[in-house]
């Protein structure tokens, strides 16, 4: 469906290539003063370099052919030359019929179904989530679900971290406190057994503690180098052992991004790429663009035209390891085999950039993508604490995610107990959801590649831009729905009407920005946008309806243009913060 903003813009620039000017000027833009007019064009300011007018004479001899159209409320030429334009209530309405009626809403689909990989989560096996994995989990699925909305083929791939050093720690460590264990014993040629010799929280509590003794602990850690190294080749007993630790941990993890409303198409691991190293690296050194520097097998990647230096890629170490850029480098052709994506977008800590571009020119150098497949990279900034500084439990350690989220939703818990007598087992539920939204709100109204404050006050607070508030908001579009259907007679549809007061047309008018603004944020991956504009859109409701009497409206077709308005409201708010990842309740 056509975008309303291009409806207009159609209709003034006829009307200025009428007028004898040139059609593009006629562009209207959305009001940088609400107060004066809904749109406006400042096409004539523009044109009156090149036909040598006064902008006020170009902007009347425009306006003049526009009066009288149904489009319009009012079009004004305002010195210097502005042309204000204020829809007239039946258009705005017979818009907001069609987007009604049309799939998605009037968002049309893409010119060309893209497939698109999406590679975020990323979290490390065996190694807790913890709130830096909080992020790209978050903004990934939003950027999933949109893109998806709009109609383009996507993966998700979680991209489980499951080939550094971390697997190392966990055996050595491990074989230090089990060493009769059959993994360790070289002459062992049986059966491994099925059972992990470890929990979840054993597992959780091994890691940490490896890894602080490897820092203090030379020998230790020179052991946990070799057990990697042994993994990576092979070894029967630490391939079995390494089994276990993905069975245990892929569990535990999909139980957690389940509670996060995240969910993946692909659970694919850095060791799943390890296959496809041998080839490339043959390729690229009959290519002639690996070399060996320094022991080192690199590849240059460096551009004229670099701001800051970028050092070459390096594929394999002087000690014959690879790297993480040489797994993500595997990764590529993977999945170039598998899906022959048109896009991958990586949703990862923006301090990994210059990994990336290195891995991207690469590639690209050494062809493992096609010319026209793009590699983006979304990076996102640090959550910091209220203190400014990365968040932290209150005595400083690494803050986990399930910690996190415990606090989250105790504090809405207490919230809704406060106002509210509802059993405490709905309660608890509900504290669930609106904790989700809050979480997932707060990081995401804020644009991914900056920084933010981790505010559990202000992201839980049922007021203000807030998750809580949005929904908030929806619930109370439902009750008030709810109780006109316990008073009425059952309907299909409602009519909607023309707005007969200003806040109503505010609302009619924000509604249509509907397929407006998903487009833009989809194409600029921003799910920002989209809270942003839900922001609008639930004070637009809420003024609405603060000035409406809507339940006890005595004429019965005005009531039930009312209904119709809000239940489309309703439709928007909810399809936006599903492609938000978050969800919301019955009551609250
Ligand atoms: N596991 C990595 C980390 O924790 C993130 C992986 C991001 N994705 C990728 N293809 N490198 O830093």
């Amino acid at each position: 469906m056509r975008k309303l903003i291009n409806l207009i813009t159609d209709k003034v620039s006829k009307a200025f290539e009428d007028a004898g000017y040139d059609a593009s000027y006629g562009k209207v833009n959305n009001s940088n003063r609400p107060d004066l007019c809904e749109y406006q064009c400042n096409g004539a300011m523009a044109g009156a370099k090149m036909y040598h007018k006064a902008p006020i004479m170009i902007a009347n001899d425009v306006v003049m052919r526009l009066q009288g159209d149904d489009m319009f409320e009012e079009v004004n030429a305002v010195k210097p030359g502005f042309i204000n334009i204020k829809l007239s209530g039946s258009f705005v309405t017979d818009y907001l019929r069609k987007m009604r009626e049309a799939d998605k809403f009037g968002l049309e689909a893409p010119e060309k179904v893209e497939t698109i990989i999406i590679d975020y989560g990323g979290p490390n096996v065996a190694k807790p989530l913890h709130v830096g994995h909080l992020r790209s989990a978050i903004i990934g699925e939003s950027i999933k679900r949109m893109n998806r909305y709009q109609g383009h083929n996507v993966i998700g791939d979680v991209h489980l971290g499951d080939w550094g050093l971390q697997m190392g720690l966990i055996i050595e460590e491990l074989k230090e406190r089990k060493p009769d264990l059959c993994y360790f014993d070289e002459d062992y040629t049986g059966e491994y057994p099925k059972e992990a010799p470890f929990t979840i929280s054993e597992l959780e509590e091994i890691y940490p503690c490896a890894s602080a003794k490897s820092k203090v602990d030379e020998s230790f850690a020179q052991k946990a180098h070799e057990a990697t190294f042994q993994l990576q080749n092979g070894t029967r007993g630490y391939k079995a052992l390494w089994n276990h630790i993905m069975n245990v941990s892929v569990t535990d993890l999909k139980k957690n991004y389940s509670n996060l409303n995240v969910e993946f198409d692909l659970w694919k691991t850095e060791s799943d790429a390890q296959p496809y190293i041998p080839d490339m690296i043959q390729m690229m050194k009959e290519k002639g663009l690996a070399y060996m520097s320094e022991g080192a097998l690199v590849v240059d990647v460096k551009e004229d035209g670099d701001t800051k230096e970028v050092p070459p890629c390096i594929l394999v170490k002087s000690d014959g390891a690879t790297l993480y850029s040489t797994t993500d480098l595997a990764t590529i052709v993977e999945r170039m085999k598998l899906f022959d994506p048109t896009e991958i977008i990586y949703v990862v800590d923006k301090r990994q950039e210059m990994h990336f571009t290195q891995v991207f020119r690469c590639s690209r150098k050494a062809g493992t993508v096609k010319e026209d497949t793009k590699l983006k990279f979304l990076g996102f900034g640090t959550m910091n604490g209220k203190d400014g500084k990365p968040f932290k439990t209150r005595d400083g350690g690494v803050m986990r995610l399930e910690t996190l989220i415990a606090e989250i939703n105790q504090a809405v818990y207490e919230k809704i107990m406060e106002n509210r007598a509802i059993s405490e087992e709905e309660a608890r539920k509900t504290a669930k959801i609106i904790g989700l939204a809050a979480i997932k709100y707060g990081d995401l109204s804020n644009q991914a590649s900056k920084d933010y404050v981790f505010d559990v006050d202000r992201f839980t607070s049922f007021e203000g831009n807030t998750g809580p508030y949005i929904l908030y908001t929806i619930v109370r579009i439902k009750s008030i729905v709810k109780k006109y259907k316990e008073l009425n007679e059952e309907k299909e549809t409602f009519q909607l009407l023309p707005p007969v007061s200003v806040s109503e047309k505010e609302l009619m008018l924000e509604l249509t920005k509907f397929n407006e603004i998903l487009e833009q944020s989809i194409a600029e991956l921003a799910p920002h946008k989209i809270c942003a504009y839900i922001y609008d859109l639930a004070n637009k409701f809420n003024s609405f309806y603060h000035e409406t009497k809507i339940l006890s409206e005595e004429n019965r077709q005005k009531q039930e243009g009312y209904i119709a308005l809000i239940l489309l409201t309703q439709q928007i708010l909810e399809t936006c913060i599903d492609l938000l990842g978050f969800e919301a309740p019955e009551r609250m």
